[in-house]
């Protein structure tokens, strides 16, 4: 089974979130961050994962564009959505304009996994925004275990799903 973790990040901590589900995952994991690489073909891949964080309201443009672009290749593959954010009730309301309603509405899970806050990558506004919206004066660091292992086992589960179905289709013929 093949496993791509396609994502979009600002400052690092979806990039982390990637990083420790490839290490997680069964099967062959590539992971792409789509703001620095060649957007993958979603069509090499048995189960697609597409991480994203929340900024000033949107997703990165560069996991619009992907998503927008692998729409048709990708609702007829197992995939999943992971999310990186300050507020998870803001992500609980906006998650399915960020992704799109059919992106959002055929994935199989959605998880949020989190934030951080790390001062020294902020210039001067976003400091002074973090402080006043978010209420945060330093740094942290705030990733959500639960949903990070919701995404490793609901892979599991499909990883199973295909492979039964592999062998169901073997011995019918
Ligand atoms: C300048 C700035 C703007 C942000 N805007 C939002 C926002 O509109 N909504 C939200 O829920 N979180 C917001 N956040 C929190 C980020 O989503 C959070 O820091 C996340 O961990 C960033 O992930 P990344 O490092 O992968 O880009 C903002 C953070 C910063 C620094």
């Amino acid at each position: 089974m093949k496993t791509l973790i396609a994502f979009g990040t600002k400052y690092g901590t979806t990039r982390k979130a990637a990083e420790e589900l490839s290490k997680r995952l069964p099967g062959e994991v590539d992971i792409v961050n789509l703001k620095e690489e060649k957007s993958p073909d979603v069509c090499a891949y048995d189960i697609i994962l597409i991480g994203a964080s929340v900024y000033g309201g949107n997703i990165q443009k560069e996991v619009r564009g992907f998503l927008d672009q692998e729409k048709h290749n990708l609702i007829v593959k197992p995939y999943g959505l992971f999310i990186a954010a300050g507020n998870d009730l803001e992500v609980e309301r906006n998650y399915r304009v960020y992704v799109g309603k059919t992106i959002y509405d055929q994935a199989e899970i959605r998880e949020y996994i989190g934030y951080s806050y790390d001062f020294s990558k902020m210039n001067f506004f976003e400091k002074a925004m973090i402080k006043k919206v978010a209420k945060v004066t330093e740094n942290t660091e705030k990733l959500n275990q639960e949903g990070l292992n919701n995404v490793v086992q609901w892979v599991k589960e499909v990883e199973n799903r295909l492979n039964k179905s592999t062998a169901d289709s073997t011995a019918e013929q």
